[in-house]
């Protein structure tokens, strides 16, 4: 069945994945893949949406009302990189190209690219010049975001030239009659302040009809587990956050006690946490397995301070921890992982550089006795896998909860991890969240927790001097997790925080509060 949906043609940027999400947040079906000159059609990963190589025809086949291309860290005169096929820009559908993407079409279609000289980087304001339809309503002066070296010289024959900045006469160029567009700046990242009108431009350019929501999400889903699962026995990793709570709840809905949840307490998570998982889920039509690995977590941990080395420990452990389990659960046909979209981002798909190894993404190794790994989740950003859970009943406390890495507090305590530093940094954060949800301030943060510097410093505490650590506060706004402001919090409610926390927890003497946003820095901090 062909349904509505805007193909993105994914030329490797960082924030690529944003214009997925961007597409989908006016609820029209998406898919992101690379293009390929292969005659073999499209392939195996795109019931996910996600990846995969696509050629010509299969493009056709797809019959996209929309295509995008995305930026990149290439340049058009590189012999190596990969280029639009023109055929794609007569197709008769708008095509919208962002940066490299714009770049790319402007050369294809015989308009000349130049290297500015420097590479352009940051926040820029955008003058739009020219009634356009991708920037209907959009004011006339805005910031964008921009991230490039080369830009637009000359346009191809029948394009104009429809918004401008100080660095590039041409920010924007369309040919209005065959609905092609090109932008240098970034549309996809919250930086850019117009961004979300221009895709839902874009949107009605290609005429969608905006009918894609959760509801069509989770009956397909569901539909699709059954026929694949059917009679056989699946194996979830509950790690009680959102995404492995609404994979969990969609598979049991699925194939019910067919479905075993393991929750691993690797002694890593937040204070009370394990306990809590464990009273919600033993409700649930499924089979709950609960595993206290604290220890294990810990000896491996031991003298470890490198955060890479600290992420890959804690992950292969877990796969052991699980293996283990998994054994005295025997045979399963189906593993089941609540990996999501930036999940499988960030680990390095394509050709977007690796910023952070996700424990959670590239699977158990084979030892492991099941057939195959189903990630139902695969395909959405956080905010949607919680419209997911309400629809699918979920708690609503279950459904806010903050994301919690799958490292846990090891990569919140910079350093060796120490069952001290554990309950240094499980303490402050529970202040830390209690404070902030007394204040009724939650429900804008998109994430919010307590890190323990490896900085210890004097202070003074009655008449005695300390020497003990800082802890840092963090409370991120986001939408998707890939790209983050650091949040206003009221003073008064930071600074009873940092009273509590210093005069509560043991070990700490000094509270310091984390100001920046991702990019430059991420949102946890190893
Ligand atoms: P960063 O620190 O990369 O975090 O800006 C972005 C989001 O991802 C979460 N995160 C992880 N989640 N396994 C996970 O399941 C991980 O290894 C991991 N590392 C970061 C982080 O909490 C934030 O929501």
């Amino acid at each position: 069945m062909s349904r509505e949906m805007i193909l993105v043609l994914d030329f490797g940027g960082q924030y690529n994945q944003l214009i997925a999400r961007r597409v989908r947040e006016n609820n029209v079906y998406c898919e992101v893949h690379t293009l390929t000159t292969d005659n073999a059609a499209k392939d195996d990963k795109t019931e996910s949406g996600l990846g995969g190589a696509i050629n010509f025809d299969a493009i056709k086949n797809l019959k996209p009302a929309g295509i995008i291309l995305t930026g990149g860290p290439q340049s058009v005169y590189n012999p190596d990189s990969s280029l639009p096929l023109p055929e794609i820009f007569d197709l008769n559908v708008p095509v919208l190209g962002i940066c490299y993407g714009a770049q790319a079409m402007t050369h294809v279609l015989g308009g000349k690219v130049q290297s500015a000289g420097v590479r352009e980087y940051g926040k820029t304001e955008l003058t739009v010049i020219k009634e356009s339809a991708l920037f209907k309503n959009v004011e006339k002066n805005s910031v964008v975001w921009m991230s490039h070296t080369d830009r637009i010289f000359d346009l191809p024959k029948n394009f104009c030239v429809t918004a401008t900045t100080d660095n590039c006469p041409v920010a924007a160029a369309e040919n209005p009659e065959k609905k092609l567009f090109a932008v240098q700046f970034h549309p996809e990242v919250l930086h850019t302040a117009e961004g979300k009108k221009i895709f839902s431009n874009f949107v009605d350019i290609c005429g969608c009809s905006r009918s894609w929501h959760s509801e069509s999400f989770i009956k397909e889903t569901v539909e699709k587990l059954k026929n694949k699962i059917g009679g056989g026995k699946a194996l979830c990793a509950l790690s009680g956050g959102v995404d492995s709570s609404v994979a969990a709840v969609l598979l049991s809905r699925a194939i019910g006690k067919k479905l075993t949840c393991v929750f691993v307490d690797h002694g890593l998570l937040r204070k009370n946490e394990a306990a809590e998982v464990e009273s919600v889920f033993k409700n649930y039509d499924l089979n709950f397995v609960k595993i206290d690995a604290g220890e294990r977590f810990l000896s491996k941990l031991k003298n470890v301070t490198e955060p890479e080395r600290k992420r890959k420990i804690i992950g292969e452990e877990f796969i052991r921890v699980f293996e283990d389990a998994a054994k005295k659960i025997g045979a399963v046909d189906f593993l089941i992982q609540g990996t999501i979209y930036p999940d499988v981002i960030e680990s390095g798909l394509g050709k977007s550089a690796v910023i952070k190894s996700h424990h959670n993404v590239g699977g158990l190794p084979d030892l492991i006795d099941f057939k195959e790994i189903v990630e139902p989740l695969r395909l959405l950003f956080k905010d949607e896998v919680r419209e997911v859970g309400r629809h699918l009943g979920l708690p609503e406390n279950l459904v806010n909860r903050q994301p919690f890495p799958g490292p846990g507090l090891g990569i919140r305590i910079i350093g060796e991890v120490t069952p001290e530093k554990i309950k240094i940094v499980q303490d402050a954060d529970a202040i830390y969240r209690e404070e902030l949800a007394a204040a009724g301030i939650t429900k804008n943060l998109g994430q919010y927790f307590a890190a323990l510097t490896n900085m210890r410093s004097v202070g003074v505490m009655g008449d005695d001097r300390t020497y003990d650590y800082a802890i840092a506060l963090r409370a991120v706004m986001t939408s998707d997790f890939m790209t983050a402001e650091a949040a206003e919090i009221p003073w008064e409610v930071l600074s009873r925080a940092a009273n509590r926390i210093v005069n509560e927890v043991k070990g700490v003497n000094r509270v310091l509060y984390d100001c920046t946003g991702k990019p430059p820095a991420t949102i946890e901090f190893e």
